[in-house]
């Protein structure tokens, strides 16, 4: 004769157990999705180009920013996280990395998505070396599932370069 508590205790384990499973599975299945997210940057305007008082450069752009990032989601995705950053090198940094958009995209739904906007936050160097600087533009995500590991990966679109001159 197995007591009530015994039974509610071994059904609890079972629960359990099975709740475990089904989170190590999702988390499993998230792991063979190999996602394959595609973007788009462009600079629509250089809006401003000026070295501060302080003697760094900053510089304003118009960006058109388009992405598919739908094959990110699973149904064991929470969230994404997504930012946009500038990478370039200079003499004394070997990389500078300058986040210049950032957005949460909590639906599949709004996974693709065409944006043209302002940088949100200021392009400025730690110096004078934006004119006629190369750099490439990097999106980077950080994808946040209900149950299991957070992932980052990112796309690097190359090729972009800043005026010679301040405007
Ligand atoms: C820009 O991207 C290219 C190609 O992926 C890479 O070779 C180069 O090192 C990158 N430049 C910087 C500053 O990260």
């Amino acid at each position: 004769m197995h007591s009530f508590g015994y039974r509610a205790n071994a059904l609890l384990t079972f629960s359990l157990t099975i709740l475990a499973l089904i989170c190590a599975m999702a988390s499993l299945s998230d792991n063979l999705n190999s996602p394959s997210p595609t973007a788009t940057v462009q600079i629509l305007n250089v809006n401003r180009f000026q070295k501060k008082s302080s003697g760094d450069d900053e510089v304003g752009l118009t960006l058109d920013i388009s992405a598919d990032l739908q094959s990110l989601f699973t149904w064991n995705t929470k969230q994404v996280f997504v930012f946009l950053a500038a990478e370039y090198s200079t003499p004394r940094n070997s990389l500078n990395q300058v986040s210049l958009w950032d957005g949460i995209i909590p639906l599949k739904e709004d996974a693709k998505f065409s944006t043209k906007t302002k940088n949100k936050y200021r392009f400025i160097d730690q110096g004078s070396n934006l004119r006629g600087r190369d750099f490439n533009m990097t999106l980077h995500w950080h994808v946040m599932p209900k149950t299991g590991k957070m992932f980052a990966d990112k796309l690097v679109l190359p090729g972009f370069r800043l005026p010679e001159s301040y405007r």
